[in-house]
């Protein structure tokens, strides 16, 4: 397994070219099976979540190859309506196939997810959303198994504004009979940007970005090419890197406007920030100032960048708290962030964060995608060196990010079974 070696106290200066958006990508990739034809999906981050996704849809009987970082993907022939156990484990967002195949295939088969590092994250508004739109749902040794007849507008409040739930609804509603609106839809960029993929298949959708999704169906949808929005969570945690390393770096091919409520903290924090279209330099001041941060929806603070932030607050003048009001679990980092001396105390879904005036390096464990990220970002400001075991954690849903840690200044390397990169 690998791990990365992370000698701290370096200041990251230079530009890093921001990927892609993974949770942007993962949903546009399921929902090519909408209809059956050749796409092509620009901007895809080199990911292991992106394979697995890509794994997926061949099982399902697509075509998948990646070039750089274009998808071409060919789902003529994609006739299999089965998401197995094996990979729905790993990966979540796999859950995202069961819309379109209902849709086209009129009939699915995918495994519930089960459990999750960071608390019990149900699907059962992805699962009431088709049952509104007419599909009957069973539970079958572990799986949902899914038929309609043909899937019929309605109307479905989601008594929360989940982007998973938002999205599977509305791509199994392009191709429903009548109009489907759905109440307190998530407002996140990568829903919008998901929404856009399919008015350009030919979906008729309004309200995007807005809580209020209305999509009237129609007969049948078409292939199309496609760029992908960037990767705010990557970038927001490029950004962290720059703080706590006290150094200055440039982001390129990011959107700013996605960023907001992040930009505004990293401000309140210490960093200067010079913001053009879809550039970002940051400059650290010479100290980073407590700054509280509660995870929200859109446009609030991303609960994906809650780790980050406490790894950041750990180096403040000061005290902070950290509260995740999205998933009152995620916070397998903290014990990790210990281990570098970080004094924080976890109290139900907040983090109350004293600064230390240094961390020292450890080996430490991933346990999750963004906690990893969060003990990246420890190590890199730490005193002496850091072991980060796991890093297949962080291989889900950042690319390369030890290439790109290292283009700033960074002392990082990934060993794998004691051999040096
Ligand atoms: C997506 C992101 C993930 C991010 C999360 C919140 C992808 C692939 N993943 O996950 O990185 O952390 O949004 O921004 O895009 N909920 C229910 N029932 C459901 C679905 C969700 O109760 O059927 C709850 C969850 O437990 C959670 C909240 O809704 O408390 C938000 O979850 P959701 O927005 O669905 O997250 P995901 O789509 O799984």
């Amino acid at each position: 397994m690998d791990q990365f070696i992370i000698e701290g106290g370096v200041p990251l200066r230079g530009t890093v070219r921001i990927s892609g958006s993974k949770n942007a990508a993962l949903p546009i990739m399921a929902a090519t099976l909408l209809a059956p034809g050749v796409y092509r999906i620009h901007n895809v981050p080199r990911l292991r979540d992106v394979r697995t996704m890509a794994h997926l849809l061949r099982i399902i009987g697509a075509k998948v190859e990646f070039e750089d970082h274009t998808l071409q993907i060919d789902t003529s022939r994609a006739d299999f309506p089965e998401a197995p156990y094996e990979l729905v484990k790993t990966m979540r967002a796999s859950i995202y196939v069961l819309g379109p195949l209902l849709a086209r295939m009129k009939r699915a088969r995918v495994s519930l997810p089960g459990g999750c590092a960071w608390g019990p994250r149900p699907v059962d508004l992805h699962l009431r959303g088709m049952e509104k739109l007419g599909a009957h749902l069973e539970l079958d040794r572990g799986y949902i198994v899914a038929r309609t007849d043909g899937l019929k507008g309605a109307t479905i409040y989601l008594d929360v504004s989940s982007v998973g739930a938002t999205g599977n609804i509305m791509m199994a509603a392009t191709l429903a009979r009548g109009t489907t609106i759905i109440e307190n839809a998530a407002e996140e960029p990568e829903i919008v940007d998901l929404g856009h993929f399919l008015q350009r298949m030919g979906a008729r959708i309004q309200g995007l970005g807005s809580k209020t999704i209305r999509i009237e169906g129609v007969e049948a949808l078409h292939p199309t090419d496609y760029t992908i929005i960037p990767d705010r969570i990557e970038a927001g945690t490029f950004l962290v890197a720059g703080l706590i390393t006290g150094g200055q770096v440039t982001l390129t091919h990011c959107q700013p406007d996605h960023l907001q409520e992040v930009l505004a903290k990293l401000q309140e924090a210490g960093a200067q920030l010079r913001i053009d279209r879809d550039t970002i330099s940051l400059t650290a001041s010479d100290r980073i100032r407590p700054t509280h941060v509660t995870t929200a929806v859109y446009p609030g603070y991303p609960t994906d960048m809650q780790a980050q932030w406490i790894a950041l607050m750990a180096l403040a003048e000061g005290s902070s708290v950290i509260t995740d009001t999205i998933y009152p679990d995620r916070f397998t980092h903290v014990p990790e962030l210990q281990r570098l001396g970080a004094d924080i105390i976890l109290k139900n879904n907040s983090a109350f964060v004293r600064g230390v005036k240094k961390l020292k390096g450890a080996p430490v464990m991933s346990t999750d995608l963004r906690a990893s990220a969060s003990l990246v970002l420890a190590a890199l400001a730490a005193e002496g060196q850091t072991e980060v075991l796991r890093v297949y954690h962080i291989d889900r849903g950042y690319e390369r990010i030890e290439e790109k840690l290292q283009q700033l200044g960074a002392r990082i390397q990934r060993i794998d079974d004691g051999k040096l990169y």
